[in-house]
């Protein structure tokens, strides 16, 4: 509903359960009895309250990944709501350390996302401390669409020819539930058995919106596809081949924080979890009846597959991709960044146990790790051991270079999340904009990040 100059939402977080696999009923944790949850549409600068009513067995915490949000709203990984009944006021952040700062706990929260900024395909989902891998996986995941005058009047594809693909991938149980190793209670308490799934969790099954493997009937047109790698773990690079073998081009417009400056085409786009990538691709000259797969490279039999069009019909299409898209992108230079940070995101110990670490430390909500100025830009050279995808709260970024190199064709943009490959170095360049507070930097490999991956960031 709309009042008083914000659009009012309310989502109860609620056990569901949802048909999947043909045949097979699947028990999930959902916003609203839906996954993925309801997707949200914006318009930029227009205030949305999202109220947050948890009746899940456990508490939880709601993040919009790529929101610039008052960090009072930004779901900091102790602010969390209580589900009806939870006893422990202790604040115990679930493995016995007490936290002094974690503040807030209610039963209904509302949530205030002014989205004073660029549109972009937001995603919100959960963020509690140590727990956010598997609220994630069972569920817990929903879009969040900011639009804007300037960008509806390119006229890019729209109105149906305009599709959100959320894509994750699961396993499921021989009860037809999500299957996670880690909520095997035998796994989460004898030192040395995370490592089983250290590198984090992935499934053989390969979900778009919530379906496995969709093949969507489109028109011989152009559309936009709005793709939100929101795996936990998984890595994918996606081609976009037809019957007859040839790849079609995929045209990036836009990246994790809104539209590039000008499109550039790829064969073959990497996507680490919790980017996104805004894409155009051309079914015009695809025969009708014939089939566009949209395949992984990265995946091998099964995850190899992930969503196929079938070209159904002609039609008109008065779409297209002018050579200009935004004209508001931020370029700051080295020479303006008042401080150059280092960090080194590797394998490591949390809690006597095996983990995964930021500048050798393993998180905690009492330390201060990175302090910096409202308005000041700052350099932060980021080095992987392994597959590292680093996202940062609150403040877009661009990638400056890459193995001392020049960034990829892929880097374009205003990014919140970079992958970091393995052994590699990158350079990011970023003003810390927006609102003081307590935000957060981490690894988006939701496992990662539980064991330890991330990193408090405090603006003042
Ligand atoms: Cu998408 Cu801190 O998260
Ligand atoms: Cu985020
Ligand atoms: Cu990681």
């Amino acid at each position: 509903g709309t009042s008083g100059g914000a659009d009012r939402y309310a989502i109860t977080q609620r056990e569901a359960s949802a048909e999947i696999l043909p045949g097979v009923t699947t028990p999930l944790w959902t916003y609203d009895g839906t996954f993925p949850g309801p997707t949200i549409e914006s318009r930029r600068g227009r205030p949305v309250i999202v109220s947050h009513r948890n009746e899940l067995p456990v508490p939880t915490v709601v993040h919009l990944h790529g929101g610039r949000t008052p960090a009072a709203s930004d779901g900091y990984p102790t602010d969390l709501v209580l589900p009806p009944g939870w006893q422990d006021h202790s604040m115990h952040t679930g493995h016995g350390m007490h936290d002094p700062r974690a503040v807030v706990t209610e039963l209904t929260r509302d949530y205030t996302f002014p989205l004073d900024q660029r549109p972009a395909l937001l995603w919100y989902h959960d963020h509690r401390m140590d727990f956010t891998a598997p609220a994630i996986w069972r569920g817990l995941a929903g879009l969040h669409l900011v639009r804007d005058d300037a960008e509806e009047a390119l006229g890019l594809p729209a109105g149906p020819r305009e599709l959100p693909l959320m894509i994750a991938d699961r396993a499921f149980a021989a009860d037809g539930g999500f299957a996670y190793p880690a909520l095997d209670p035998t796994l989460r308490v004898r030192p040395g058995v995370r490592e089983p799934y250290l590198a984090g969790v992935l499934g053989d099954v390969i979900l778009v919106n919530g379906a496995p493997w969709p093949v969507h009937e489109a028109d011989a047109a152009r559309y936009r596809l709005r793709i939100l790698n929101a795996s936990n773990a998984r890595h994918y690079e996606l081609e976009a081949v037809t019957d007859d073998g040839r790849r079609l081009d995929l045209v990036q417009i836009g990246a994790d924080q809104g539209l590039l400056a000008a499109p550039v085409t790829h064969k073959l786009l990497p996507i680490a979890p919790a980017e996104r990538y805004d894409v155009v691709v051309d079914f015009s000259g695809v025969p009708i009846g014939g089939l566009v797969r949209v395949v992984n490279r990265a995946g091998s039999g099964r995850t190899r597959d992930v969503l196929a069009f079938r070209v159904v019909r002609k039609a008109a299409d008065d779409s297209r991709v002018p050579g200009t898209l935004s004209a508001d992108l931020p370029a700051w230079r080295r020479s303006e960044a008042v401080r150059v940070r280092d960090f080194s995101f590797r394998a490591g110990r949390m809690r006597g146990d095996h983990g995964w670490v930021i500048g050798g430390l393993p998180f905690d909500p009492a330390r201060a790790d990175v302090t910096t100025r409202l308005g000041d830009v700052e350099v932060w050279r980021l080095i992987a051991d392994v597959h590292h995808p680093v996202h940062l709260h609150l403040a877009g970024f661009r990638v400056l270079s890459r193995r001392g190199g020049p960034p990829l064709a892929h880097d374009a943009g205003l990014k919140d999340t970079v992958s970091l490959r393995p052994g590699e170095a990158v350079e990011i360049i970023t003003r810390f904009d927006g609102y003081r507070g307590r935000y957060l930097f981490h690894c988006h490999n939701a496992e990662h990040e539980d064991m330890g991956m991330m990193a408090n960031l405090e603006i003042i």
